[in-house]
């Protein structure tokens, strides 16, 4: 076999299968071949160069312009003409959204749109985190066996992404079964019959969105980024314009949304299953940010992110033909021992675990970072506090939706006795 550019592709680059079992399970180890051997490798399977080490991972981020963002939310499986079909019927028309767009677009957008990101803003919506992380747990508290995903760190973020957004409440059940859809549809390997099923809720979540849109235009007065934008459309038609305000509209949902959920249950998973570290934050809640940054070092919930080649260049080396595609595995550029120590040990008193690359690099790197560390840090601060003896239920199988990119175990299953809860022994 030959890569695009004609370098022969070695037996492991042609057997790497994103959406094959050991990926699923732990991409960071599954490409430690390639972080070892072959850092920048063709896969013909893909039709992606992949990319692993965490220099050659950064690099590609600094540049936004030899390495274009605009296929960051394309279709990673090639749609059939049905699914295409059905996204028509409702209108389906997602178009640029900040992180799959071009300079000289993308710079001056980010710039109008960032004033609800920053941290005097964020500071308003801490108590609405607090308050609803308190009441998911009340509910759970005296059960004695939860489900963390079902039972709260799925919604808990979702209402907080509304709410960020200031978007209503309402149709939330509706809503968690779209932003799966959304996932499976932009980064995962659905069969054809299952594309057109996720075509339609794709299509339903985009009429949605069109339809709060409408709502929030009648009056764009109230707190949240989408109001906010409606507002800065006035003054600058010309960059925020329609197609835009819907397209953010529901890329928005899915951007603070699913990606905090899984990262919320990656983390607690990851502190439970290293029992000393999480019982050095419930001693020291000073630890907890630490503790946050690590987790999102270690097992982040962007696994890889995608970039377009637009010139002929090369990566750590290896020369790459302008058109060709990039897998950039931020999660194994994480765990690489070129840049941490001990990468794959949690370790809260790591002085770089802030290099890590969960949240991008550069120009595009996540403008909601600091809202997810928030809703993080909270979750664990109450989690500790109320549930010290929070333990995982042994020998559950954890699964993943199969994607290449979004990723957090589908449910997470913990235990406790209830009659050691500290605040009952201490009201
Ligand atoms: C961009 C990850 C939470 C809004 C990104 C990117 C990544 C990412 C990898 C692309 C960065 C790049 O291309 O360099 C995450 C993770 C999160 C998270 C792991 C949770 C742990 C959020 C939240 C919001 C948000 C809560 C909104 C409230 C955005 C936006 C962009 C973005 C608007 C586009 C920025 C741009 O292109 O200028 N995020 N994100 N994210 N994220 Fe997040």
């Amino acid at each position: 076999a030959a890569a695009a550019g004609g370098c022969p592709v070695s037996p492991r680059a042609s057997a790497f299968d994103p959406f094959g079992p050991a990926y699923q399970a732990d991409p960071p180890a599954a490409v430690r071949w390639s972080r070892d051997e072959e850092p920048v490798f063709y896969s013909p399977r893909l039709g992606y160069w992949v990319v692993t080490r965490y220099d050659d991972v950064k690099a590609v981020f600094r540049d936004n312009t030899t390495f274009s963002p605009s296929i960051a939310l394309e279709k990673i499986t090639p749609v059939s003409a049905e699914a295409t079909a059905t996204l028509a019927k409702y209108g389906y028309a997602m178009d640029r959204t900040l992180v799959n767009e071009d300079e000289p677009e993308h710079m001056p957008r980010r710039r109008v749109l960032m004033h609800p990101f920053t941290p005097e803003q964020l500071v308003h919506h801490e108590p609405m985190v607090r308050r609803l992380t308190r009441e998911y747990v009340d509910r759970f508290v005296d059960a004695g066996k939860a489900d963390l995903v079902d039972e709260m760190l799925w919604e808990v973020p979702l209402t907080v992404a509304l709410h960020f957004l200031g978007v209503p409440e309402e149709d939330m059940a509706t809503l968690r079964e779209y932003s799966i859809a959304h996932t499976v549809n932009t980064w995962g390997r659905p069969s054809p019959e299952e594309q057109v099923a996720v075509a339609e809720n794709v299509g339903k979540f985009w009429q949605y969105a069109g339809t709060v849109l409408d709502k929030l235009r009648q009056d764009p007065s109230g707190h949240g980024w989408i109001p906010y934008s409606i507002r800065a459309q006035r003054e600058h038609p010309d960059v925020i314009t329609d197609s835009y305000l819907h397209s953010i509209m529901m890329a928005g949902i899915v951007a603070a949304h699913e990606t905090t959920a899984n990262a919320a249950a990656n983390a607690i998973k990851l502190l439970l299953e290293n029992r000393s570290v999480w019982e050095e934050i419930c001693a020291d809640p000073g630890l907890i940010p630490h503790a946050v940054e690590e987790c999102l070092r270690h097992s982040g919930s962007v696994a890889a992110w995608r970039r377009l080649v637009t010139r002929d260049t090369t990566v750590g080396g290896v020369p790459i033909p302008r058109g060709a595609k990039l897998l950039i595995v931020n999660s194994s550029a994480n765990r690489d021992e070129r840049h941490f120590d001990h990468p794959d040990e949690v370790d809260l008193r790591r002085d770089n675990a802030t290099d890590h690359l969960t949240f991008g690099y550069g120009s595009h790197q996540c403008l909601g970072k600091n809202l997810a560390r928030m809703e993080l840090q909270i979750f664990l601060d109450e989690l500790t506090r109320r549930l010290p003896h929070l333990e995982l239920v042994p020998d559950q199988e954890f699964t993943y939706v199969p994607n290449t990119s979004f990723r957090g175990p589908e449910h997470l299953w913990v235990q406790w006795d209830p009659a050691a809860n500290p605040e009952r022994a201490d009201p």
